[in-house]
């Protein structure tokens, strides 16, 4: 099962030459209060060593063991970045602390919490200061509820709660970190009963921009709370997830692989899966893709797939089950014990993401999946290429559980069924990074453009899929975007997290 880790690439992006810098996006208006006048390297200097006054033993410089262990601890090599220094704060105070030190020097800084998102600048910096969480793990279990430091990562998550017999709905692979997930939305295994992470998250405690500390919850200040689910890192730092759990002391599981014959049978049955789903009464969930070795031309399609209870193999898969494979895997285990194979290894190669939603129709999906391995021909040649076709699902049902909780998110999303195609590719050199970035988002954007004629296309773009070039933001109903705009005057009125903290997806002007 170790080397199943290597098949699994499913979500993150990338970043690269189209990064804005932060002071070309210095804003001289009304809703700013200051103008950033400090440059990079000022900002840095001042604010590293007002930390490191205070907190010698966490901050670090290049040069240190320390600094050089936390300058890697990124998924995608891309993403590695030279910051003037790092803090690892060990509370919510000393993160206050610092969100006021980075104002008062007008800091430019970056948020790092399980490193996952993949490109450069969307949680590092170079020459800024680099806040990281590795020193923030504790958890207070509450039966019905989990509050999460932001430097757990779901397999710490899911340790924490198995000893009770209970879940939480958050990232389906061993390593991804807890508060990236959480506040871009967050796919899980049981998206078709419970939705998406932000869903079950019940309160939120935040750092401001101007180094206040709020609740965030159904009742102290529910807008924020609201705007907290799927709007990412543009109103505050989430120093504390308090997440529903449930009762899941087993979950049945399967791995499948299979070859190339399989493959239009393969995304026949992730689409009747995604539209079949209508009315959950068993929570399940999957990871589908499909890799292509231009090594040896072989094709290998797969499936995870996860459901709760005992009864095994999983009924909700047995349309791919009768699907001949290569190797077929069911067990019954523990949401720590099937998380604990999934391993993501850090520092593994270069990689790029790219997404797009749409209606779920097999036969135009096989056709997509023959022009990206035409694509994926005609750059055979680059060093460590590793493409993979991704197809996530997000049945009408994951939907509903926002339009009924009585708190919605800020997508919105409609009650229908849809599959998030993706391609993530992974490559060793850098010479090459133009080459793949190119290839990656011009087939990305065609193949959209086919389905926006085809009336299959839909507009939502998941960050947590998406390559770097893509605008998250603007593709969200338009009354969402504007009540998170209002909301963020209201919360950050010092621009210090779209001024100040530009990794990321920002909301924008
Ligand atoms: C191998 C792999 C598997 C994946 N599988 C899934 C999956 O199963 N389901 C899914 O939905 N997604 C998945 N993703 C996507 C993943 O959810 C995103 O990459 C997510 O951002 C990872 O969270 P993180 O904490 O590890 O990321 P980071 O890179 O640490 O953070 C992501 C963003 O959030 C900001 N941030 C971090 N902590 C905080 C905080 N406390 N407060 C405010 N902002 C903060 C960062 O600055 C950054 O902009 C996967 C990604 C990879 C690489
Ligand atoms: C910023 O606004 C102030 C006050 O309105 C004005 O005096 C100043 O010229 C502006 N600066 C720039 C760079 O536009
Ligand atoms: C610095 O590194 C050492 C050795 O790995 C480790 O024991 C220590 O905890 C690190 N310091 C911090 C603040 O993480
Ligand atoms: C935990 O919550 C479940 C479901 O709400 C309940 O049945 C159980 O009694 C609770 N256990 C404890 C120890 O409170
Ligand atoms: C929200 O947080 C406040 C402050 O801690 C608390 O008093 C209140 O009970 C919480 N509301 C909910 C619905 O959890
Ligand atoms: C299995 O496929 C059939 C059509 O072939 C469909 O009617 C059914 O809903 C699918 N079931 C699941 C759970 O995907
Ligand atoms: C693909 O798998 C099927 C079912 O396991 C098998 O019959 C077939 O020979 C395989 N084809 C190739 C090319 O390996
Ligand atoms: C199946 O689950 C059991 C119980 O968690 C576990 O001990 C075993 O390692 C699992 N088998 C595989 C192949 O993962
Ligand atoms: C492709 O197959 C070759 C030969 O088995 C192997 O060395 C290589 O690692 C594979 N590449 C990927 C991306 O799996
Ligand atoms: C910090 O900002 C919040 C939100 O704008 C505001 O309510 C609060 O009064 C500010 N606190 C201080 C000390 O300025």
């Amino acid at each position: 099962m170790k080397s199943l880790s290597l098949f699994l690439h499913l979500a993150p992006l990338a970043l690269g030459s189209t990064r804005p810098s932060l002071n070309q996006r210095a804003r001289n208006d009304s809703s700013t209060a200051f103008v950033s006048t400090v440059d990079l390297q000022t900002g840095a200097k001042c604010a590293c060593g007002k930390l490191a006054a205070s907190y010698s033993d966490s901050v670090f410089f290049p040069g240190s063991a320390n600094y050089t262990a936390q300058a890697t601890e990124y998924w995608d090599i891309r993403a590695d970045l030279d910051p003037g220094c790092i803090f690892l704060p060990a509370s919510a105070d000393q993160v206050a602390d610092a969100v006021s030190v980075f104002t008062t020097c007008q800091a430019q800084f970056a948020v790092r919490g399980g490193g996952h998102m993949n490109f450069p600048g969307s949680n590092n910096i170079d020459g800024g200061v680099l806040l990281a969480f590795s020193n923030m793990k504790d958890y207070k279990f509450h039966n019905d509820s989990i509050d999460v430091s932001p430097g757990m990562t779901w397999y710490d998550v899911y340790s924490a709660l198995e000893p009770y017999g209970r879940a939480a709905i958050g990232g389906r692979l061993k390593t991804i970190g807890v508060p990236g997930l959480t506040l871009i939305g967050g796919v899980s295994y049981f998206i078709n009963k419970y939705g998406f992470a932000m869903d079950n998250v019940l309160s939120y405690d935040v750092v401001l921009g101007n180094g206040t500390q709020v609740i965030a919850n159904a009742t102290s200040n529910p807008d924020l709370f609201w705007a907290l689910k799927g709007g990412a890192n543009n109103f505050g730092i989430v120093t504390k997830f308090t997440l529903k759990t449930y009762s899941m002391p087993h979950i049945s599981t399967t791995i499948q692989q299979f070859n190339e014959t399989a493959v239009y049978d393969f995304i026949k049955a992730t689409c009747d899966w995604v539209v079949a789903d209508s009315e959950p009464t068993i929570a399940a969930g999957s990871v589908l893709d499909i890799s292509y070795n231009t090594t040896t031309g072989s094709v290998s399609p797969l499936l995870l797939g996860v459901q709760e209870g005992i009864s095994n193999p999983p009924s909700m898969f047995a349309n791919f089950t009768a699907i001949p494979g290569v190797s077929k895997t069911n067990n019954v285990t523990t949401s720590k014990q099937w998380a604990s194979n999934l391993d993501s290894p850090k520092q593994m190669f270069r990689v790029m993401f790219g997404m797009h939603s749409m209606y779920p129709d097999p036969d135009v999906l096989y056709t997509m999946y023959q022009t990206w391995k035409s694509a994926i021909d005609q750059i055979a040649d680059v060093a460590g290429l590793y493409p993979t076709f991704v197809l996530n699902i997000s049945p009408a049902s994951a939907a509903r559980v926002a339009q009924t909780n009585g708190i919605g998110n800020v997508w919105g999303l409609d009650d229908e069924p849809t599959i998030w195609w993706q391609f993530s590719t992974g490559w060793d050199n850098a010479e090459d990074d133009l080459r793949v970035e190119a290839c990656i988002r011009q087939l990305t954007e065609y193949l959209h453009g086919i389905n926006k004629k085809n009336g299959l296309a839909r507009d939502f773009i998941y960050m947590g899929d998406a390559g770097e070039w893509q605008d998250v933001f603007p593709v969200l109903p338009a009354e969402n975007v504007q009540r998170m705009k209002e909301i963020r005057g209201k919360y950050d009125p010092l621009g210090t997290f779209s001024r100040l903290n530009w990794g990321g997806f920002k909301l924008g002007v």
